[in-house]
């Protein structure tokens, strides 16, 4: 394990949309040893309120010294880092817990949904940068067009080729869900399926994955204290209900679709 602790320093905070902010920060250490999939535990304030770090998935590294944080507003923590500007530090343990399993890939689908985007961005790095990139498609879905601010021409800026939108409301792409797309996209290769979002959405991307056979990894999201497998707050059943509960932070938050129970 590479974790460390570090006062990263904070170069931008650029806001993407009304309550979406990427945020990159000068972190050597943890920017050194990251892996898609992988967070950070963020301490957003130096007094005791808000008492618990933040989880926030790993965006991207930028060169060797520099990780993005992609993330949305919508508590006391994320205000606080919303109103953070270039020069302050932000005090983060990691990178942290278990990533995305590249292994043997042939042909590739990322189905992210809302913030469940930000792992998948720094995964679909990864997979271009290889000599041979395997087929790579990637489905997107936010509620509404403006939620996806620049991340679409994000991933077609790194070479993805094919990539599909959804949104709720239909203001951009196919109207409905992005689960909905993944027949429609999917042939019969012995596709690898990575995703991460909301739980509904993952469960019916599961539930298409073992139809037609495909391997599919989920990247799981649960209220966090510690990130450290410490406080076993994050504790979830496995697939047969049996054994020891799985801890997302220390065994995921990146699961095998078919290890864990979706009720
Ligand atoms: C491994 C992991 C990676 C994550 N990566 C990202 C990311 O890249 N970008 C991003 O925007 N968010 C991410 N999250 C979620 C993020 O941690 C929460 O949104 C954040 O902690 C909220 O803090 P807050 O103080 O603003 O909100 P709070 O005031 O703590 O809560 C506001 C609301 O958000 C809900 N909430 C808080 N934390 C979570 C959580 N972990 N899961 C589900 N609901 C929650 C609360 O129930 C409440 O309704 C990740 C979570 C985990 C576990
Ligand atoms: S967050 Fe504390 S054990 Fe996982």
């Amino acid at each position: 394990m590479n974790q460390c602790e570090e006062q990263a320093e904070i170069v931008r905070n650029e806001q993407l949309a009304p309550e979406i902010f990427r945020l990159t920060l000068t972190a050597p250490e943890i920017a050194w040893h990251a892996h898609p999939g992988q967070f950070v535990m963020a301490r957003i304030s130096p007094c005791y309120d808000p008492l618990l770090r933040r989880p926030l998935s790993i965006h991207q590294t930028i060169g060797s010294h520099q990780i993005q944080l992609l993330y949305k507003v919508v508590g006391k923590g994320t205000r606080i880092l919303a109103s953070l500007s270039p020069g302050q530090k932000l005090n983060l343990t990691g990178p942290l817990g278990h990533g995305f399993d590249l292994a043997g890939t042939q042909a590739v689908c990322l189905v992210g949904g809302g913030m469940g985007i930000a792992p998948l961005y720094f995964l679909a790095k990864e997979i271009m940068r290889a000599t041979t990139p395997p087929k790579c498609i990637v489905l997107l879905g936010a509620r509404t067009a403006v939620e996806f601010g620049p991340l679409p021409q994000d991933f077609i800026d790194i070479g993805v080729t094919k990539i599909y939108l959804a949104t709720d409301d239909g203001s951009l792409g196919h109207h409905g869900y992005i689960a909905e797309l993944l027949h429609q996209h999917l042939d019969f290769h012995p596709w690898t399926v990575y995703t991460c979002g909301p739980h509904p959405m993952m469960k019916a991307v599961v539930s298409q994955c073992r139809k037609q056979g495909w391997e599919c990894q989920v990247s799981l999201e649960t209220m966090m204290a510690c990130g450290i497998a410490a406080c076993l707050g994050c504790a979830i059943p496995r697939a047969d209900l049996s054994g020891p509960y799985l801890h997302v932070c220390k065994d995921g938050p990146v699961f095998k679709a078919e290890e864990v129970a979706w009720l």
